[in-house]
């Protein structure tokens, strides 16, 4: 039986380090579902629902060897659910110093009480990815810093797009 993964978060957008971990995720489980945050009230993205999840898809595109195992969905409603109506067996996540830490531990406990069958798996990100986040590329691009090694052509594109 194929094990299932998914890899959740908000992707604003997609950045070098989550398709590092997307990649380093197809080492460990079989097939990997990338759910796009839809509801998540706390944040304010720079880009829609709908073009985070075609950025993702145009990133994975060109991945001929991975992108058959890949799905890239939105995640409306709790984490745990949708892995459950997904069939997966862990919810994988990068972690990059200890200021992720706190989040990550309390998020992996409430997912645990709210089913312990799903298994929180953290995948350290590679030492050359750790400091890159969505957010300080966003802000690095709109104050005119250079962020191509950070995101994909495309999405530099999209960023240009948007901030002009
Ligand atoms: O990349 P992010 O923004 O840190 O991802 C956070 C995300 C999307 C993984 C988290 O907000 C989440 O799981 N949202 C779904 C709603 C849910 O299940 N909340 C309870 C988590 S304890």
């Amino acid at each position: 039986m194929n094990k299932i993964g998914i890899y959740p978060g908000t992707f604003d957008p997609m950045t070098t380090g989550h398709m590092d971990i997307v990649k380093r995720s197809l080492k460990i489980v079989d097939n990997l579902v990338i759910a796009v945050a839809t509801d998540n009230l706390n944040k304010n993205t720079l880009f829609n629902t709908l073009e985070r999840i075609s950025l993702i898809k145009n990133d994975i595109k060109n991945l001929k060897d991975i992108n058959p195992k890949i799905e890239v969905t939105e995640l409306s409603g709790l984490l745990t659910n949708f892995a459950k109506s997904k069939n997966a067996t862990c919810i994988i996540r990068g972690l990059r110093a200890v200021s992720d830490f706190e989040y990550e531990f309390q998020m992996t406990g409430m997912n645990y009480q709210l089913n312990p069958d799903i298994e929180t798996i953290f995948l350290m990100t590679s030492e050359k990815n750790s400091f890159i986040s969505s957010n300080f590329v966003k802000e690095v691009h709109k104050l005119g810093g250079d962020v191509s090694n950070f995101v994909s052509t495309n999405t530099l594109d999209v960023l240009n797009k948007k901030n002009t």
